[in-house]
């Protein structure tokens, strides 16, 4: 069945069936590999994209529940003031180990900033909770976020 969806400011026409998770037809079918597997199962959050600037988690989004839906993901997030500050602090903070986790991390960290400018330690941990790093790199992860919306160098 064809499902037209937004994606980064495209609009693509799929032909899936209506219970694709979007992750495989980010990856599968349009071909945008930023957005990683880990689970499949919403546990660790690797494949965090925004439907309409709030994380989801694409692996259990149905393509048939997207609709007219804007997703945003890793490979456009830095076209966006949040997604910009928060790549520049990951940058500056030097945060990724392996980088499996880390386009899931900074989606998250930005839909975080984007709507709340200065967030308190527990709001960073509320907001990032749901995403594993098997690397440990949560230290650098709360250092960068706070440098992005502190707006300092690092
Ligand atoms: S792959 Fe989706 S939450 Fe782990
Ligand atoms: S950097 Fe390796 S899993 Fe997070």
């Amino acid at each position: 069945m064809a499902f037209t969806i937004k994606v980064n400011g495209n609009t693509h026409s799929v032909d899936v069936d209506g219970d694709t998770p979007l992750l495989w037809v980010l990856r599968d079918v349009l071909g945008m590999t930023g957005t990683k597997f880990g689970c499949g199962m919403a546990l660790c959050g690797a494949c965090t994209v925004h439907l309409d600037g709030s994380p989801v988690r694409s692996c259990i989004t149905t393509i048939d529940s997207v609709g007219d839906s804007v997703v945003t993901t890793i490979e456009a997030i830095g076209a966006t003031a949040a997604g910009a500050k928060i790549q520049k602090a990951w940058l500056d903070r030097e945060v990724p180990q392996c980088g499996y986790c880390q386009s899931g991390q900074i989606m998250s960290a930005s839909a975080l900033l984007a709507s709340n400018p200065h967030p308190t330690d527990a709001d960073i941990d509320d907001a990032m909770s749901g995403n594993i790093c098997r690397c440990g790199t949560y230290v650098r992860i709360r250092e960068a976020i706070k440098q992005a919306a502190s707006g300092q160098r690092g």
